[in-house]
């Protein structure tokens, strides 16, 4: 089971509540997986999916301009290949009969979410901190001396 944790913050309430959210589906699938076998799991994953990550990635993106974040161009290329790899898998799934081996795509999706999470949401999406607008009080004033 993933555990969202406050190392993965982006320091952006609205993106890290997508995250949060995304994680939650991933144990989602792993547990429709142990209960209901690939197929079940598969499915349950891809639906919606596609167009939910699009939505969340436009908003990051759009945080990610008001802030002049700095990497914008190459973390706009990991979020296409991101949803690139999604979109092939959701085509292969369509295209699979049900009662199928599911195993090469269980392998894929395994991998596209290791990559999502271990690469793309622990090391690139968490640079936004030092970017995003601070949502916590102001520091007081110093004491005057
Ligand atoms: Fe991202």
């Amino acid at each position: 089971m993933l555990v969202w944790r406050e190392a993965m913050s982006t320091g952006h309430p609205e993106v890290d509540k997508a995250q949060k959210r995304f994680i939650a589906h991933i144990n989602e699938f792993e547990t429709t997986l142990r209960n209901a076998g690939a197929d079940a799991a598969i499915g349950m994953f891809l639906t919606g999916l596609y167009e939910q990550v699009s939505i969340n990635f436009g908003r990051e993106e759009k945080v990610q301009r008001e802030c002049a974040f700095p990497f914008q161009d190459a973390h706009h290329r990991e979020h296409a290949a991101l949803l690139g790899r999604l979109a092939d898998i959701q085509n292969l799934y369509q295209a699979m009969p049900h009662k199928a081996d599911h195993g090469v795509l269980l392998r894929d999706l395994a991998a596209l979410i290791k990559d999502w999470v271990s690469h793309h949401m622990v090391q690139s999406d968490v640079m936004l901190r030092r970017y995003a607008p601070h949502q916590t009080a102001p520091h007081p004033a110093r004491a005057r001396p």
